[in-house]
């Protein structure tokens, strides 16, 4: 790739060993940054890791224009590097960005600022089976002014951290039928900041609970299971992958795209429907064999051990045959470059 941002390197690398530490601890070296006025992007660079110079009347802080990705590089089994599915993580920054009335990020900037920030930290992407270095691409409304407007400056960014597992047991969920997280016509399609933030309240409350995430339900009804957490949700039940559709509400997940396209590859069949948790607990009393787990980039499967639906908690199935651990394996092997790439999904260099 031709590249036409600028780089200055870091003296000396802080390269350090992130195995035990929490998901997204530790910065590498480098970060990228561009700057919207004018009604056009600016000076986009690569530049040591460093701290913001910020006014406090910057939009961002106030009235919550902030836009967020996450992907992930990795290092294949024949040690080039490979970014997974960038072009499905642009299309969908963008179209957050426009719910939020953000600017786009050209392609071109969005691919070419990841690919040369991966480069100049490639020594920071975990060489272990199990690792992989996360990529954060975000934009900040930067205007200062403290009456409610759309910004018209921005800064487009790009930090990168090594990342292991990000659960690391099989997790306790419980149904919320008390707290929405998005409603018809909401921001829950987007990626914007302020949905992370006030999932905050009902998601430590079922901390105390004992649970670790929280099975979100339809604002209207309560009862039409929505995502997980940070992930999407999915159930295996009678040989059928089911997961809810996705109506505007919930976040059009790229691992839940990749993994749906891979189920359907092998045959399987896979229904995007809305999904109740009544009709959960009825597969549970009836004593079937149920399936569930949560999808996305950070956490990739997440196995859930039990889901507590009004105060009794049902176990599903975690052996190994189980359906979600093949998806994964196959995931991971198309990644690695050890089984074919049919979709163009990787991004090698
Ligand atoms: C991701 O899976 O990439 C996410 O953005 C979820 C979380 C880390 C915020």
């Amino acid at each position: 790739m031709e590249q036409t941002i600028s780089i200055s390197r870091q003296n000396e690398s802080k390269l350090t060993d992130t195995r035990t530490l929490p998901f997204g601890k530790i910065p590498t070296d480098h970060m990228f940054i561009a700057r919207y006025a004018d009604g056009q992007w600016n000076d986009p660079k690569i530049v040591p890791f460093h701290e913001l110079t910020l006014s406090p009347m910057a939009l961002c802080l106030h009235y919550g224009q902030t836009v967020f990705e996450g992907l992930k590089a990795y290092v294949m089994a024949d040690g080039k590097i490979n970014i997974f599915r960038i072009d499905k993580h642009q299309e969908r920054f963008n179209r957050s960005l426009a719910r939020m009335c953000m600017p786009a990020v050209p392609k071109n900037l969005f691919v070419e600022a990841i690919h040369f920030l991966v480069q100049t930290d490639s020594d920071w992407v975990p060489r272990d089976d199990d690792g992989s270095l996360y990529i954060r691409p975000f934009m900040i409304a930067t205007e200062n002014r403290i009456g409610v407007k759309i910004s018209d400056e921005y800064l487009f960014m790009v930090l990168c951290s090594p990342t292991y597992a990000y659960y690391d047991h099989p997790l306790k969920v419980k149904i919320e039928t008390d707290f929405v997280r998005a409603s018809e016509g909401g921001t829950g399609e987007a990626k914007c900041g302020g949905n992370y933030g006030a999932s905050f309240f009902p998601a430590q409350k079922a901390k105390e609970e004992g649970f670790d995430q929280i099975l979100w339900t339809d604002c209207k009804n309560h009862e039409f299971i929505e995502e997980s957490g940070t992930m999407n949700a999915m159930f295996f039940v009678d040989n059928v992958l089911v997961t809810p559709p996705l109506g505007g509400s919930i976040l059009s997940g790229v691992t839940r795209d990749s993994i749906l396209t891979l189920a359907r590859e092998n045959g399987m069949k896979v229904e995007e429907r809305a999904i109740s948790y009544k009709e959960l607990q009825r597969a549970f009393e009836e004593g079937k064999t149920v399936e569930a787990f949560g999808a996305g980039t950070a956490a990739v499967v997440a196995p859930i051990e039990s889901i507590s639906i009004a105060g009794t908690v049902y176990n599903c199935y975690l052996g190994e045959d189980a359906v979600m651990f093949k998806i994964k394996k196959q995931l991971y092997d198309i990644r690695k470059g050890l089984l074919p790439d049919n979709h163009k999904w990787n991004y090698i260099f």
